[in-house]
């Protein structure tokens, strides 16, 4: 009789449940199309009607193995270039603090995860909150024919980061780099190093204000230098103008008062003519 009457209940908080679901439903909006270069992608996740994560980048992985030498003894090394097609399945996580991309291609051959995390909440910081890429994994098997040479020791592989802290950004703001930067995953084939490369970055996890909107950008690095390089000739060449023109009325003046003084003796020699 009990349990009868619960079934509606359990109806209810079921129902109930499937909503929450669908409240946190995701949709991946695929913004590629928007760019020239045919190897960025440009995607964002969004989450309750709003944008949760967005991300602009270009990936390459380098990843070594190993293929039968032609004595069929020894392993001749190889290396697979693998550019980060256009054409990925996207799924991403948006918690309070801390966010997940999983790009999948190949029917899920290739998996690359990049984790972000937001600094846990500490007071006793005077500098303040910050979010960086605190991870990063890449799956693969190299049977898979599309980018290794046949012959490759069967197995799936992870590659996975250790200690990484990248794009350490103020919270809300955006990072952006258009320079390349490198990380190394080590591999569970045999411990080998899988290179990663990002370009042409513009990633916020956290904190987007405005739907399909970056917020305010925060520099890598090597952008800020370059600015600096491309702005320092400028700033030299200022300076250099000034000093020019510092120079010219100091000569100037100098040249003034010793004419001023050349004329004192002439007035002299008129005092004497006078005398
Ligand atoms: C979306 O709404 C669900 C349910 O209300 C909540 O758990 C989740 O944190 C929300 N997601 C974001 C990104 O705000
Ligand atoms: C995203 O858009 C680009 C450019 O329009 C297209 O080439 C790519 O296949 C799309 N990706 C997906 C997963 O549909
Ligand atoms: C995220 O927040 C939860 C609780 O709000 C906390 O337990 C956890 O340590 C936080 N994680 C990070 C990486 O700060």
């Amino acid at each position: 009789m009990d349990f009868i009457r619960s079934v509606p209940v359990l109806g209810l908080v079921l129902l109930v449940c499937a909503v929450g679901l669908n409240l946190a439903e995701q949709e991946v909006e695929n913004l590629s199309g928007l760019s020239n270069n045919p190897d960025k992608n440009i995607f964002a996740i969004r989450e309750n009607g709003t944008t949760c994560l967005m991300a602009e980048f270009s990936a390459k992985i380098n990843v070594p193995y190993e293929v039968p030498s032609s004595n069929e003894v020894d392993w001749d090394p190889e290396e697979a270039t693998i550019q980060l097609p256009r054409d990925t399945e996207i799924k991403g996580k948006c918690w309070n603090n801390e966010s997940e991309l999983h790009l999948s291609w190949l029917d899920k051959s290739y998996t690359l995860k990049l984790f972000f995390v937001k600094d846990a909440q500490d007071s006793t910081k005077s500098t303040g909150k910050s979010w960086k890429m605190s991870k990063v994994q890449f799956l693969y098997d190299p049977t898979e024919r599309t980018y290794f040479k046949a012959g490759a020791r069967p197995g799936k592989h992870t590659a996975t980061s250790h200690h990484l802290s990248l794009m350490k950004t103020p919270v809300g703001m955006s990072y952006e780099c258009e320079a390349s930067e490198r990380v190394s995953l080590i591999s569970s084939d045999q411990k080998k190093t899988v290179v990663l490369f990002l370009s042409e970055v513009h990633i916020q996890p956290f904190d987007i204000k405005s739907d399909f909107v970056f917020s305010e950008d925060y520099k890598c690095l090597t952008d800020q230098r370059k600015q600096l390089e491309e702005t320092l000739p400028l700033i030299l060449g200022i300076t250099l103008g000034l000093a020019i023109v510092i120079i010219l009325a100091v000569y100037h003046i100098h040249h003034k008062m010793t004419a001023n003084q050349v004329q004192i003796p002439r007035d002299r020699s008129l005092y004497k003519h006078m005398g």
